[in-house]
């Protein structure tokens, strides 16, 4: 039987390691892109031709050439922020409504979702996640506990079906102790809004669409949300997003046998970043945290958020490696080292215990990086268009990183610009 390839692009470490970029990069390989989990805490940023585009919930394969993007079920949908992130790129001069496509069993996040996500928030205390505040949480835990509310339900009885779950949730609020109803009728009226737009795109069984094209002979890449260390199963749990980021996550997210995957790319930093609360072990508080948080303008871009920033991280890079099955590495923002005199990765953690390991610990809590240490490469690399061009310092920090981790880097990143990217 002829069946095309599946591809997967997905984040090694936190999250915002250059998803949208590098999507945008590799879409003309492709005939189709789609987004197998997460929802609008995501914020994926694109930069071509001196515009620069931050997605949410819309794939970031929507830019090249008129491909297929396709909203998988595993994603769960915000219509009010979906309306307003497709309506802006339409009014720049991208139109969506007949390439973007819709799982019918993708999960809405109701107006009620975002109050949920903030009165778990208050209730965890000082042991709060940090969340994005955009209903993630509330929505899967709806979906496992089978009270959820799909793209599909729009077509038929929606109103009662609405009404019925926003009760169920308000009487979790009054169990949370949640009072703060302000903006919920503003909020919900545009959420209607955003219901009624939704309608003018199409709404489809993606998997029958995704395996149709398959068996066409096409090829699909999936975009990963979020990153491997945000995996609900493998991530810094309980600080972790409420989906699997990881490889799997798009067999599930999409409706694709596992036999089906040919490569999956991971994607890091050449340093690591983290937002919201949980162990980071390279984290650094000291002024060349605050240099690397400036130099690669470490906020994030769905929140505004600093970005907590530290070195490389080969223990959880290796652990990255090993539960996602990567064939191929990229790395990002190198060039944001471009001025550094020496240059940090960790390759062993010292356990409170005082054992040293290698392996990622069961609790991230307390451990202590060993770190190896690097000569910085002092040259300004962004506007290289070739790897011939990279100085021998840095290809000696790449040639460690593949040796550690086992895994050839295939692309290097050296600037925000679609441009700014080295195919090895
Ligand atoms: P994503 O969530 O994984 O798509 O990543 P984000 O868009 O949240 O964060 C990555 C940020 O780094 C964005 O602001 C990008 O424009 C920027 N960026 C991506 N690649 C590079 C790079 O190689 N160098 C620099 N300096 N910036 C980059
Ligand atoms: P992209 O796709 C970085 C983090 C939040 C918080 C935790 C749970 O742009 O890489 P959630 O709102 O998902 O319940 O928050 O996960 N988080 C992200 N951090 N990049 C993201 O997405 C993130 N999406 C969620 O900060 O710590
Ligand atoms: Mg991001």
């Amino acid at each position: 039987m002829k069946t095309g390839k599946v591809d997967i692009l997905l984040g090694l470490q936190w999250g915002d390691e250059g998803k949208g970029k590098i999507v945008d990069v590799l879409t003309p390989r492709y005939d189709v892109v789609a987004r197998f989990q997460g929802g609008p805490n995501a914020g994926h940023t694109l930069e071509f031709e001196s515009q620069k585009y931050v997605l949410r919930s819309i794939p970031s394969g929507i830019f090249q050439g008129g491909k297929i993007n396709i909203i998988g079920n595993g994603v769960v949908l915000a219509p009010d922020l979906f309306m307003n992130e497709a309506k802006e790129l339409e009014r720049s001069g991208h139109p969506l409504k007949t390439r973007l496509h819709i799982s019918k069993k993708a999960h809405l996040i109701m107006p009620t979702h975002r109050l949920l996500d903030k009165a778990n928030e208050m209730a965890k205390g000082k042991n709060l996640v940090g969340t994005t505040g955009k209903g993630i949480g509330p929505t899967y835990t709806d979906k496992t506990s089978r009270n959820g509310l799909r793209v599909g339900d729009i077509l038929n009885d929606f109103d009662e079906k609405y009404r019925l779950h926003k009760e169920r949730h308000l009487r979790m609020l009054a169990a949370l102790g949640w009072t703060d109803f302000t903006g919920l009728d503003e909020m919900e009226k545009t959420w209607m809004e955003g219901i009624e737009y939704m309608k003018k795109f199409m709404f489809v069984d993606s998997e029958h669409e995704i395996n149709h094209i398959l068996r066409d002979g096409k090829t699909l890449l999936c975009e990963g949300a979020q990153g491997t260390m945000l995996d609900v199963d493998f991530g810094s749990y309980p600080f972790v997003t409420s989906s699997n980021t990881i490889a799997a996550g798009a067999c599930v997210g999409l409706g694709i046998g596992p036999s089906k995957i040919g490569n999956v790319y991971g994607i890091m930093k050449a340093y690591c970043t983290r937002v919201g609360s949980g162990p980071f072990p390279t984290e650094l508080f000291d002024e060349t945290g605050a240099r690397i948080r400036d130099l690669g303008h470490e906020y994030g871009a769905v929140t505004g958020r600093e970005r907590r920033c530290g070195w490389m991280d080969l223990v959880q890079l290796r652990y990255s490696v090993m539960v996602n099955g990567v064939t191929e590495l990229i790395m990002m923002k190198s060039d944001v080292l471009d001025g550094f005199d020496t240059i940090k990765a960790c390759v062993g953690y010292v356990l409170p215990n005082g054992e040293k390991t290698e392996e990622l610990p069961f609790d991230l809590n307390g451990v202590k990086p060993i770190y190896k240490e690097f000569k910085g490469w002092k040259i300004d690399m962004t506007k290289f268009k070739s790897e011939e061009q990279f100085p021998t310092e840095f290809k000696e920090y790449m040639k460690f990183l593949e040796d550690f981790l086992e895994t050839r880097i295939g692309i290097v990143s050296i600037g925000p610009d679609r441009e700014q990217t080295i195919v090895r």
